[in-house]
Order: C-alpha cells, then structure tokens, then sequence
C-alpha cells in the first residue's frame, strides 16, 4: 500500500489547475443510464470513484472508455443487460447511490446494495427512497438491498425532500433523474441547490430533461417521454479549488489556483480571508497570499452557499496554527471529526464538545506517521505535514485517491517536498 511522505517547511508558490468536479462527474455519469445513445463528457477527473462508477455502469451492459489524455469519457448505455448494482462495488463508494433513480426510470426497476454507514457517521438513505416511492416506485429493503420496482411509469408529484440536516445533495440528484421520465411534472421542494446539483440538472437538460428552478430550493421537473446523448463539460471542483486554496494560506505561500469556479467557494474564501490571509479573485483564477499569522475565526458547515462539510477537516488544519481558539460546527454530519485525534498527534489541541470542536492554536505541528481515516482528512493531514517541523508520514491514502486527481504532483509542482512511497 502507498504512503505519502511529506518533508514539511516549504512555502508553495506557482500555479495550480483545478481538475473536473468528482462530486459532479459521479450523478451525471449514472444519469447517462437514463438514454440508450451515446454520451461524451469532459472535464472528467481520474480517480478512483470515477473508475468505481464506470466498472458500475460496466456491470449493467454499459460501455465506458476514457481518456486520460484530455480527461473524456465516452458511455454508451445501449443495451442495459442488468438492473443490480452488486455490493463489491457500491460498498466501495456510497455515491453508487445515485444509479437507483436513472435505473427506475428507463427500466422500471433496480436493485442496488444498501450503503452502509461510513467513517463520516450515519448515512442514511431515507430520503432518497421516500422520493422514489412518491413518484410510484415499490421499494424494499431485502438482503442488504433496495428492490426498487415501478409497475407503471412513474408519475410526476410534489416532494418535500428535507431531513433533520436540511436537503439531500444525492437524494435530490436521484429523484431528479427518476423524474426526468416520469409522466408529467415533479415539484421537488426543499432540493439541495449545491452547484454539482446544478450541473447534473444543465446535463439533464442538455440530454432534453425540462428541469426548471435550477440553483433555487424548488425544482421543477416535467418529464418527457426519452432523453437523447449529449455532449457535456464538468464544471472545476470546488473541494480540490478550496484545498489549494487553504494550502496557500497555511504554508503561507502565494499560489494562483486557476480553472476554479470562484462564485462557488465564496464561504470559503471569505472565512480563509477572516483568518488573515488575502485572497484575491482574479476571472476563473483565484490568488491566495499567505497572511503573516493565522488568526482565529469560528466556521459552520452547512449546506451551499454555506462553507462545505468538505472542507472542514482541511480548514481545521489552518486554525490549529491560530494564536487564540477557533469554534468549528458541524451542521451536516456531527460526527465527522475523525482526523481530530491525527491531528492532536502532530500537536495540535483540538477538543470536541458537542458537534463542535474547539480549537486552540499552536506554535507548530510536528510531522508523525498519521492514518487517514477518510478522504477530505486524508487532505487535511497533508495540509498539516506540508506545515509540519520534519517528516510526516500519511498511511492509507487509498481515501485520497477515491477523490483528489493528482494531488501530491500538484504540491509538489508548487513546490512542496512531498512524494508517494510503495510500502
Ligand atoms: C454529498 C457529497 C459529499 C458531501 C455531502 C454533503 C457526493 C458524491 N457526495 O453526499 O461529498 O459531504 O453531499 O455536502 O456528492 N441524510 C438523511 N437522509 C438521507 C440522505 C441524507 O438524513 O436520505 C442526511 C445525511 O446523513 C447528512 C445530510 O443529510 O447529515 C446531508 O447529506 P447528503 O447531502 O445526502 O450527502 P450525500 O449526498 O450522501
């Protein structure tokens, strides 16, 4: 298994291109399963998750090939021979999720593995199934499995689709798609308005879907009877723009993140800004210079256009260097402060009470070997050992290649004394 070995102190400096949204290219790939002809995308990052959801897409018949060469993938969902989407794949990666509704539109039926719960905390898939069953879907919960099946076509209706943390990103992608070819119009309140939401609904629309509401909390859906191919450019990923960016600060370098969509990291730089660094927004660029000292500011996650969830653990890593304390809540999932115990064994002092974690700066982290325990904590402990006094060592980074695509190449291009090691 590979290691990634940081030698901490180095200032980034230079430019760093933000590759395609993960977030975005996972829904728009399983709503190509919703045509039978041929759909182009671009933009597409490598890694990981997006070779999960093309061995899925593969297993139901599909034909999927990429490109690394100009990031395109080509999928064609002719003739779909299978509506099981096994366990061995989407126990990998609970995104898989979100093949349940194209499935039971174009077929009518689906049977896709329960994810299960996940480091992060609890991941429920209530509200993704009691939107399905409101468009007409029989759902049961059968073996480890959801056995989705619609008699008739579904039909379109009005669905409150909020839980105990707000909208659904998943939940609202999957009826979307289910109700791209329902009959008649689905009215989706209280739909999630993140922007890989807005992408997967321009998709939609672009494969001749009548989504309406884009961006807002209520989403029109008026279905139509097929959907054609389409040609489709994956908007830049805000999470690994957002990572950079936080990179910047941290190191206190001056690093130009360009390809990045600015108007959707806003939450972002506006707290990056609060904890003394500047940040400038230069077109689709966005100019991070380190501030002298990091200062202490208070972050809440909560869904867009609030600061990500995303980004908490890689926000965290900054404000342990604060002369003061720093309150970071979590609004979407409480439990996800796995790589507070990493990050206290590079001497940081963080300590959780109650949803939140309470934050006191330190002089200095000290680089130790650290275990990911997730994908975004996987980043945030590289942020922290790029910082570190001497070496820091971050096993299982299996979490990191699910999401980032190139990661430690594009540290070290800025600069960084970072490398990948076979154990
Ligand atoms: C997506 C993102 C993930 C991000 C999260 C929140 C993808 C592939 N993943 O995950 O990176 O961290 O949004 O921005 O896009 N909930 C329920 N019932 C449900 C579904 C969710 O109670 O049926 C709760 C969750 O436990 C959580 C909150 O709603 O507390 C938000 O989760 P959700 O937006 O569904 O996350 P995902 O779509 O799974």
């Amino acid at each position: 298994m590979d290691k990634i070995v940081i030698t901490g102190g180095a200032r980034l400096k230079g430019e760093v291109r933000i590759s395609g949204a993960k977030n975005a290219a996972l829904p728009i790939m399983a709503a190509t399963l919703l045509t039978d002809k041929e759909c182009i995308i671009d933009n597409v990052p490598n890694l990981h998750d997006v070779s999960t959801m093309a061995r899925i897409l593969r297993a139901l018949g599909g034909r999927v090939s990429f490109s690394d060469k100009n990031n395109r993938l080509i999928i064609l969902n002719k003739n779909l021979t299978s509506s099981d989407a096994p366990y061995e794949m989407v126990s990998t990666m609970r995104a898989s999720i979100c093949v349940l509704g194209p499935l039971l539109g174009r077929l009518g039926e689906a049977t896709v593995s329960v994810p299960g719960g996940c480091v992060i905390g609890n991941r429920p898939i209530d509200l993704h199934l009691h939107g399905l069953r409101k468009l007409g879907a029989d759902i049961k919960i059968e073996h480890g499995y959801v056995a989705a099946k619609a008699v008739k076509r579904l039909k379109g209706r009005e669905i409150y689709l909020g839980g105990p943390f707000g909208s659904s990103v998943l939940a609202t992608a999957n009826v979307m798609m289910a109700a791209a070819l329902a009959r008649g119009e689905t009215i989706i309140e209280n739909a999630a308005c993140e922007p890989e939401i807005c992408d997967l609904a321009h998709f939609l629309n672009s494969m001749g879907a009548n989504i309406h509401g884009i961006g807002s909390h209520v989403l029109s859906i008026k279905g139509v009877n097929k959907l054609h191919g389409a040609k489709y450019r994956i908007i830049p990923d805000r999470i690994e723009a957002g990572t950079f960016i936080i990179a910047g600060a941290i190191t206190k370098g001056e690093v130009r993140i360009k390809n990045a969509n600015p108007q959707h990291l806003m939450a972002v730089v506006n707290k990056v800004r609060q904890a003394g660094s500047r940040v400038d927004v230069k077109g689709r660029d966005i100019c991070v210079r380190g501030g002298r000292q990091v200062l202490p500011t208070d972050v809440t996650t909560l869904s867009y256009p609030g600061f990500p969830t995303d980004l908490q653990a890689q926000m965290m890593s900054l404000l342990t260097l604060t002369r003061g304390i720093s309150v970071i809540t979590e609004k979407v999932y409480p439990d996800r402060f796995m790589h507070v115990a990493e990050l206290n064994r590079m001497g940081s002092d963080v300590h959780l009470e109650k949803g939140s974690a309470i934050v006191k700066g330190v002089k200095n982290l000290s680089g130790a070997p650290i275990m990911a325990s997730d994908l975004r904590a996987s980043a945030a402990l590289i942020l922290a050992g790029l910082v570190a006094e001497g070496i820091t060592e971050v096993r299982r980074v299996y979490h990191l290649d699910r999401g980032y695509d190139k990661l430690e190449q594009k540290f070290s291009l800025l600069g960084a004394d970072i490398k990948r090691v076979k154990e």
